[in-house]
């Protein structure tokens, strides 16, 4: 770990504050600006190691002890995404030293706000949430402030509090748009001429993310639908409409089931936009069991098994957000956090109804059967599914 020079950050409150909302960045090297409010703080070359009761008490803008506990709050471990997120965190954070704590909350709020409660008193010195509601964390997050930590968006924007001090993600608006695209691509490329009749899924409407891949989505299928090129058979295209409850990909199945018998007994369905993997596998299940021509769908996260359909041509296509990488990159964060670098610069922010968050971006890649191998090249336990 890179240890810093001796440097002596006298901060009043006022400016501290200002550094607060103005998301105190600093660049690896340069003077590290506090995030919140403090007195005097003195930084030593040792401050990375040093485990000292001073070094300890001074968790905020500057640094804090080599071995710190850091928690981790994951919404479930419904999706292939959260179930390697869980292990990855533990075995990155404990191989940089750490002592991680890893909980996921069974999409129940109350749960994650009391495991959060808990990391709080374990005296974790950062906390990255995946929240299972962007909006329903801000008080218990707030008293991590006033403790004094530093607090992670993992994935998911958390909405409407100042609690927050940056997001890791991938860009949830961008990423609906590739879905609608490959959508539009798909239907050109296998259904033949336009008008296609298609039908719409979001994802649980308490997720940011959710509403945001669909609005994205939307942004390349709502110009379609205008022309006449795409007909949304069933008439429903309001996210609320399409949204599904917690991500569940039975009530998905049920979904897709009714809109199959109602709207499609004399007509053939050729694509639907979905919005992750589990809940494409749950669309094309009930086509099957209807009888219907294989439709185009999206997905999302390169899940196993789905890696697979794309491969068979199942399933027409998922979007890939290695969880690796957004791992990595948090773990990164909280290493110039701890090295009393604070939050490192960025240029994207985003506006979460309370303050200008800072966004850390990484970049989602289509997949289709065409670059699959290209893509998770990198990727031995993917490619072993390529066969
Ligand atoms: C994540 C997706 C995941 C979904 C359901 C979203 O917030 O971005 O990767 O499929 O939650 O768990």
């Amino acid at each position: 770990m890179q240890k810093k020079r001796v440097m002596t950050l006298v901060l009043s409150a006022v400016l501290a504050m200002s550094a607060l909302t103005a998301c105190g960045s600093s660049r690896e090297g340069a003077p590290a600006s506090a995030p919140a409010a403090t007195e005097e703080k003195t930084e030593t070359a040792d401050a990375a190691a040093d485990t000292s009761a001073d070094a300890s008490a001074d968790a905020v803008g500057a640094g804090f002890e080599a071995g710190a506990t850091i928690g981790i709050s994951l919404p479930w471990l419904g999706t292939q995404n959260w179930k390697e997120a869980e292990t990855m965190f533990a075995e990155q954070l404990s191989a940089a030293g750490y002592n991680p704590i890893v909980q996921a909350a069974d999409q129940k709020v109350p749960q994650q706000q009391q495991q959060i409660e808990s990391m709080i008193e374990n005296g974790a010195k950062v906390i990255v949430v995946g929240p299972i509601d962007g909006t329903q964390l801000g008080s218990v997050l707030e008293k991590a402030k006033a403790a004094g930590v530093y607090v992670i968006g993992y994935d998911r924007l958390i909405e409407n509090t100042e609690a927050v001090d940056g997001v890791v993600q991938f860009g949830s608006v961008r990423t609906g748009v590739m879905q609608g695209q490959a959508l539009l691509d798909g239907l050109k490329a296998l259904k033949g001429d336009a008008p296609y009749n298609v039908e719409l899924f979001g994802g649980g409407p308490a997720d940011p993310n959710a509403p945001n891949f669909f609005t994205g989505a939307m942004s390349v299928l709502q110009p379609e639908i205008d022309a006449g090129n795409i007909v949304i058979v069933s008439g429903q295209t309001d996210f609320t409409q399409c949204a599904t409850e917690d991500w569940d990909n039975s009530k998905a199945q049920k979904r897709m089931d009714s809109l199959l018998a109602g709207n499609y007994s004399d007509k053939e369905i050729d694509g639907v936009l979905s919005p992750n993997d589990g809940i494409a596998r749950a669309i094309i299940t009930s086509c099957e069991d209807a009888g219907q021509p294989n439709p185009v769908v999206t997905g999302l996260d390169a899940e196993n098994e789905s890696v697979e359909w794309v491969w068979q041509g199942k399933q027409y296509c998922t979007v890939a957000k290695p969880t690796k990488d957004l791992v990595a990159k948090t773990v990164e964060i909280i290493n110039s956090l701890q090295a009393g670098n604070g939050m490192p610069s960025t240029d994207v922010k985003t506006d979460n109804g309370k303050i200008e968050v800072p966004i850390y971006e990484l970049d989602p890649v289509v997949v289709t059967k065409d670059n699959e191998k290209e893509v998770f090249a990198d990727d031995p336990d993917r490619m072993a599914l390529l066969k």
